[in-house]
């Protein structure tokens, strides 16, 4: 879903960019900014207790508040999701104060529900991750406040949690593999029995599972947690990943838990809020979500019916621009279909799948660029994961394992119960930091400070180190030689500010009697 706030919390994004920055065990050097001399070797707390391997995750930054248990070899021992669709779908949009009193109704039970899924207790996590943006602000402190009361209460350290990394390192996660294998799919969802939740008052649908879905295999009991078998096949960094979801586009390469290059970004729209937004211009029930309503309803339209063109045609990059084709598709329904009708309902249909032909086309097209640029760099890329809500999609799915084929890559996408907003994914991102040592100490109070640790941008991004490709690609000889000019430029402007700064420095010294 689109969000919208927007709310910079400087100290959140230095506390952020220290996190991401900070892991000592990497291979590859980490983004770009100087890491703090704390953040660089960050020390692991000391241990409480023997490790259980058991992390709790919440979700809750949009209109879904998710838990689930999981072990650190990658098993979901609990989970429980409770989705706010039916409340939103009515006013066409995620209605924060509204999602925030649905977060509260059901986030205790969801916690509940998960650990007793789980069969452990609070006592015996080893830790609680949680989202803390981007997202909405009501809605992130549902979900922090009740990580900081578990982790408070038992003693816990807590992993805060990008939720764009959720997204991506879900991928990573044992068994998750996606197969186009629809039965699978189907077989996963059975599993999961759906009941509506003490929460129910307040509309949201909650469901909880024990030991997840089917593919990832039995529930182990958590005591035997440590002595599982790792994964079948694990996802190496380094990977390509495409995220699509309500509020973000991104082609990133991912190097480690933490280390992301952005290769491309939205200019403009998200996927996900286009097609949010096409399917309200439609006139559909927007039931699971405006994507979901829109991917079943372009099944029956024909996707050449309109002439939509593809976006970004001269811009040899990887970013991504829906803004365009969305007025395109706009002007289709005010000419074709200005009020839904079963009359219009072939040309409405038409429409929806032509948007859809056009919006993947020009996936495609960037992934294709982003695998070629990825082998130019790091060869031993093997896998194109795609996470995000909009992943859920087939028809994304299907065509981008084309492009992924054929450049000897493996398409990766977690089951579609993974790519949408869920409590699986932030356990999971919590175990890769944790493992890292990268946890808190349990907070002393539960209440949050002024500008603490919630971060509102609506498109926070993951990283702020990327690709030189991005800059040079898209420029004409000219333009590229101006860049290249002034970024000599800029480079020597540094160089002469610091020079500036150590004589400051070194004088001021000198008038204090120090000797340097
Ligand atoms: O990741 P997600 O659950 O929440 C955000 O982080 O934004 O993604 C939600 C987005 C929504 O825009 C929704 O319409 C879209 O994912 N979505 C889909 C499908 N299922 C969900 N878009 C296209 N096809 C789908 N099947
Ligand atoms: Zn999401």
């Amino acid at each position: 879903m689109q969000l919208r706030l927007v709310l910079i919390q400087p100290r959140v994004v230095a506390r952020l960019r220290a996190m991401t920055l900070s892991r000592s065990t990497s291979t590859q050097a980490a983004g770009t900014g100087a890491p703090s001399a704390a953040a660089a070797t960050p020390q692991p707390l000391p241990s409480r207790r023997p490790r259980s391997g058991i992390v709790l995750g919440i979700e809750s930054s949009c209109d879904d508040t998710g838990v689930a248990v999981v072990t650190t070899s990658g098993r979901v021992l609990g989970e429980s999701l409770a989705t706010q669709a039916e409340i939103h779908a009515a006013w066409g949009g995620v209605v924060p104060k509204l999602a925030q009193e649905a977060h509260e109704a059901a986030i205790d039970g969801c916690v509940e529900a998960a650990l007793s899924a789980a069969g452990v207790t609070a006592d015996q996590l080893d830790a609680v991750a949680v989202t803390i943006g981007p997202g909405l602000g009501l809605c992130l402190r549902v979900g922090v406040l009740k990580a900081r009361q578990l982790a408070a209460a038992h003693q816990l350290p807590v992993v805060p949690v990008h939720h764009m990394e959720a997204h991506a390192l879900v991928a990573r996660l044992g068994a998750t593999r996606f197969a186009l294998d629809a039965a699978a799919q189907t077989a996963a969802g059975a599993a999961t029995a759906t009941h509506q939740a003490a929460a129910g008052a307040s509309g949201s649908t909650t469901s909880a599972s024990a030991a997840g879905a089917a593919s990832l295999g039995p529930a182990a009991p958590a005591a035997d947690a440590a002595a599982e078998p790792p994964p079948a096949a694990l996802v190496e960094f380094p990977f390509l990943c495409l995220l699509i979801s309500g509020g973000h586009n991104q082609l990133l390469l991912v190097e480690g838990v933490g280390q992301y290059t952005q290769l491309g970004t939205t200019l403009d729209d998200a996927l996900g809020e286009a097609y949010d937004k096409v399917a309200r211009l439609l006139g559909l029930d927007l039931m699971p979500s405006g994507g979901a309503a829109l991917e079943a309803f372009a099944l029956e339209g024909n996707p050449r019916g309109m002439p939509f063109s593809v976006p970004m045609q001269r811009h040899a990059n990887c970013d991504f621009s829906y803004a365009g084709l969305k007025t395109a598709v706009r002007l289709a329904i005010e000419e074709h279909a200005p009020e839904p009708s079963e009359a219009n309902r072939q040309v409405r249909a038409d429409i929806a799948a032509s948007f859809q032909r056009v919006a993947v086309k020009h996936l495609e097209e960037r992934c294709r660029r982003a695998v070629q640029w990825a082998q130019e760099t790091h060869p031993e890329v093997r896998h194109l994961v795609v996470a995000g809500g909009v992943a859920s999609n087939l028809f994304i799915r299907s065509q981008l394992t084309a492009v992924a084929q054929r450049a000897g890559l493996e398409l990766v996408c977690p089951p579609a119960r993974l790519c949408t907003d869920n409590g699986v994914m932030v356990a999971w991102a919590g175990v890769e930091r944790l493992q890292l040592g990268l946890e808190e100490a349990p907070p002393a109070a539960v209440e949050l400070g002024e500008g603490e640790w919630l971060d509102l941008r609506p498109r926070w991004p993951l990283t702020d180190r990327k690709d030189p490709r991005c800059f040079t690609a898209t420029k004409s000889a000219r333009k590229k030689r101006i860049f290249t000019g002034l970024t000599q430029l800029m480079e020597q402007q540094q160089e002469g500010n610091k020079a500036v700064v150590a004589a400051a420095a070194g004088a001021a010294q000198a008038r204090q009697g120090v000797v340097i």
